[in-house]
């Protein structure tokens, strides 16, 4: 059987895609997409009526660099694994949820990045779904970017990790205020947030009145941008919780919308300037903002030098979730909300910052990778999983997970949770064995005639090392059990 979501990965996800205008009656790029962002349950919406010969014909038409995408047998895959249905139907306005005080249509914002630099970028995710924008950051400094000025780790041809030492906005900051005016005029049901730096208190106050003048829904502070070419800004703020709280009182005192100061993470306790700005009447908190990093290719190298500028996509996702996690769950911060980023590319990955606390999530390297197009798997994929838990409002998602969360002393050590090897999906690779032998307890045989591996019971501590290298998920689990009630398999 295809592996569906590991043929929908190695999709090139082409621009106006031939797969699927040899198709005819359906629309293959589109269900693959779906695939892709982990919304398989509504792929079928999209090539469910298609027959053999359209699919046969789409598959030739694929663009591909080493062999073409086996679109037919998506179908056949989204069939065994019971997803050859409609989804349920789901209600529409279920992802509405106020953040400070402001509706919003869905959680879903571009984060203030290289996906918002203008007018027309933002109008077009508006109109494409995406339910407000926090605004490449506005400043009043000349800023110079250096080429070339990204740089990535990749996986296959996705990015990892992205690698970036851009700083702010480039535009003349009273005509980005402008672009805000007219989105809020054009946009009035999106929300709209201005990123503002200032240098000095004066600035920031200047900057945040311009915001709210504009008709800004919020202003967010970037106390974290950790490549500023000045000393003092950036995340030399976010790391210093005196200065946090002196320019997030001045901003508050000054302007009556909601007040988002966004913190880094290149800091060891993010409670500190987060407190700060909460003690100084912060409405919000977003974090997180690039992770500080050095890559070493080519690419990284700006006329033969190097520097140390921002980590950012779905490398970062776990930091990211353990910062916003150390915040929500800080138990003085209560009445402040959050706004989580860092890594997220599909709904599952908005999903874990919601259940973490999070009202809003936002979004840039998955959007300068695939585009604003994204947001139709996030928006349907999260609408479905709410209508399968039969979850009426986002809102009940809202820090779900966080009673789950104890101390590594409290953590379960009596029982354990075994692997258990399925031989209908074992292709015989090995590579369980092998990482058992290298990097776990020697508890796996292989068998070289048969290769055949076979978990030796009195040895295997259940750590699952072996379930998480097997590719063909052969490996599964047993029930939890005490330690000693235990075989060989
Ligand atoms: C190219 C690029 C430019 C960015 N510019 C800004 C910016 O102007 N202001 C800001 O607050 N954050 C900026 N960021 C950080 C993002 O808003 C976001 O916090 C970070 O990239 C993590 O999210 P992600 O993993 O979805 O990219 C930038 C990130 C990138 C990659």
């Amino acid at each position: 059987m295809v592996h569906i979501k590991e043929e929908a990965t190695r999709c090139l996800l082409c621009e106006n895609a031939p797969c699927t205008k040899a198709c005819k009656t359906g629309d293959p790029a589109r269900a693959i997409r779906a695939i892709r962002f982990d919304n398989a349950k509504n792929a079928w919406r999209w090539i469910g009526d298609c027959s053999e010969a359209d699919l046969q014909r789409a598959e030739q038409a694929c663009i591909h660099y080493d062999r073409p995408i086996r679109i037919a047998s998506l179908m056949s895959g989204l069939t065994l694994t019971g997803q050859a249905h409609q989804p349920e139907a789901f209600n529409p306005s279920c992802l509405n949820i106020d953040f400070c005080g402001i509706p919003c249509e869905n959680p879903f914002f571009l984060a203030s990045s290289a996906v918002c630099t203008n007018y027309e970028m933002v109008a077009r995710a508006f109109d494409m779904g995406w339910g407000g924008v926090f605004y490449k950051t506005i400043c009043k400094q000349d800023i110079n970017e250096v080429s070339p000025r990204f740089d990535a780790v990749k996986d296959g041809t996705a990015f990892a990790g992205f690698r970036n030492m851009e700083q702010l906005s480039e535009n003349p900051y009273e005509e980005d205020f402008d672009i805000l005016r007219r989105l809020k005029q054009n946009y009035p049901s999106k929300v709209v947030v201005a990123s503002i730096m200032g240098q000095f208190e004066e600035e920031w106050i200047e900057l945040a009145k311009m915001a709210e003048e504009a008709g800004c829904d919020a202003v967010e502070l970037n106390f974290s941008c950790p490549q500023m070419r000045l000393a003092g800004m950036g995340s030399d703020v976010g790391q210093n919780a005196e200065m946090v709280a002196i320019y997030t009182i001045h901003v508050k005192r000054n302007v009556k919308i909601p007040v988002i100061p966004k913190m880094t993470p290149n800091i060891t306790q993010i409670n500190k300037p987060a407190m700060a700005a909460y003690f100084a009447g912060a409405d919000a908190i977003s974090a997180i903002n690039t992770i500080k990093s050095v890559t070493m290719s080519p690419d990284s190298a700006v006329s033969g030098k190097l520097t140390v500028s921002g980590y950012s996509g779905r490398a970062v996702k776990p930091v990211a979730l353990r910062y916003v996690y150390e915040m929500t769950s800080n138990t003085i911060m209560q009445n402040v909300q959050f706004s989580g980023i860092g890594g997220i590319e599909t709904w599952r990955d908005a999903l874990e910052f919601i259940q973490l606390g999070c009202r809003n999530v936002q979004v840039c390297t998955a959007v300068m990778e695939y585009g604003y197009r994204i947001i139709d798997d996030l928006v349907e994929g999260m609408q479905t999983y709410m209508a399968e838990r039969n979850i009426g409002h986002l809102e009940e998602l809202v820090g779900e997970q966080l009673p789950n969360f104890v101390l590594p002393s409290d953590l379960d050590r009596s029982t354990k949770v075994y692997p258990k090897i399925d031989r209908e999906r074992c292709i015989g690779c090995g590579r369980c064995y092998i990482s058992c032998q290298d990097g776990g307890h020697q508890a796996i045989v292989f068998d070289a005639e048969t290769r055949q591996p076979r978990i030796v019971g009195t040895k295997c501590v259940g750590c699952h090392l072996c379930r998480l290298v097997c590719p063909t998920q052969a490996i599964g689990k047993t029930k939890r059990v005490k330690i000693a009630d235990r075989g060989n398999q």
